[in-house]
């Protein structure tokens, strides 16, 4: 199995040879992609994400600051604390760094699991399957909505009696309440053993009250995924017994800053990783 791609994947693929999706409405992967400066989204996107910055100019740092929280968090989780094993929900077009270049340049064996549900993720899907020959990555088309299928398929690569971190970054929002979404993030923790990890991050109109409510108002009449933002609090009971790592739940721009980079400007997302005990 190591190096290949697992059969989950390759079905995945399959459906990408035709991959059927309305560009007349903006998803959230492809105005996500706008703001971080990829080519992978449509004009129906591009408009909501101008409309969006207009409104939140800082949106742009805040899906940066994100990405790079991605590469800090995972080198983290490789490097301190030594996992091998990653679930990504929620993953997105790919971009620079995904999270199986970053692991498997520190840990060549690493696996990862990515799950999207949007069809363009999808038609993408191939871009996150370049394993190392040591390693394993897969790709699901699935929604986090229902973790049990997501575990099961999961299985066929993830070793889930060896610590696996579940990495949820800039997807719960896409939850709403009615969702259940910390009924699904203690499902996906009840899956893995005690030394696995969580990281999440998570929009928040906490920073720039005013200008975060009124983007994700406007993001909202434009995109079909409607966004929930979370406060501190809200944030924190996706971590109810768990160990946070330090320095705990922070605004993303404190989370373990790169010492070699420029500082960032505090950005509208909370961020924490926590261990399983
Ligand atoms: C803002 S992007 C974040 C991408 C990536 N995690 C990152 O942090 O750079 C959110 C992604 O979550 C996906 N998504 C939204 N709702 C989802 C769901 N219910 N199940 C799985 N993926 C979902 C979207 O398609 C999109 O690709």
């Amino acid at each position: 199995m190591a190096g290949e791609t697992s059969w989950q994947s390759a079905a995945a693929l399959q459906g990408a040879q035709a991959p059927t999706f309305d560009t007349s409405v903006a998803h959230i992967a492809r105005v996500y992609n706008y703001w971080l400066g990829g080519k992978d989204n449509y004009a129906a996107d591009r408009a909501a994400g101008d409309r969006t910055i207009a409104e939140f100019p800082g949106i742009v740092a805040s899906a940066r600051a994100n990405r790079a929280f991605l590469r800090r968090v995972v080198r983290f989780l490789v490097t301190e604390a030594g996992v091998r094993q990653f679930l990504d929900v929620g993953t997105g077009i790919p971009t620079s760094d995904n999270t199986h270049e970053v692991a498997q340049a520190l840990a060549p064996q690493s696996r990862i699991v990515y799950v999207d549900n949007d069809p363009v993720v999808l038609a993408h899907a191939r871009a996150l399957l370049t394993s190392s020959s040591a390693g394993v990555t897969a790709y699901l088309d699935a929604d986090l909505r229902d973790p049990g299928p997501i575990l099961a398929r999961a299985a066929q690569t993830l070793d889930f009696s060896r610590p696996v971190a579940i990495v949820l970054l800039a997807v719960l929002q896409l939850l709403a309440d009615d969702d259940e979404p910390y009924r699904v993030v203690a499902e996906l923790l009840a899956a893995v053993p005690p030394g696995s990890y969580l990281a999440l991050s998570h929009p928040t109109s906490d920073v720039q009250q005013g200008q975060v409510t009124a983007m994700v108002a406007r993001l909202n009449d434009l995109v079909a995924e409607k966004v929930t933002t979370r406060d501190r609090d809200q944030v924190a009971r996706f971590f109810a017994g768990l160990e946070p790592v330090e320095p705990g739940l922070v605004n993303v721009s404190e989370w373990r800053p790169d010492p070699a980079g420029t500082p960032e400007a505090p950005a509208a997302l909370w961020v924490c990783v926590a261990r399983k005990p």
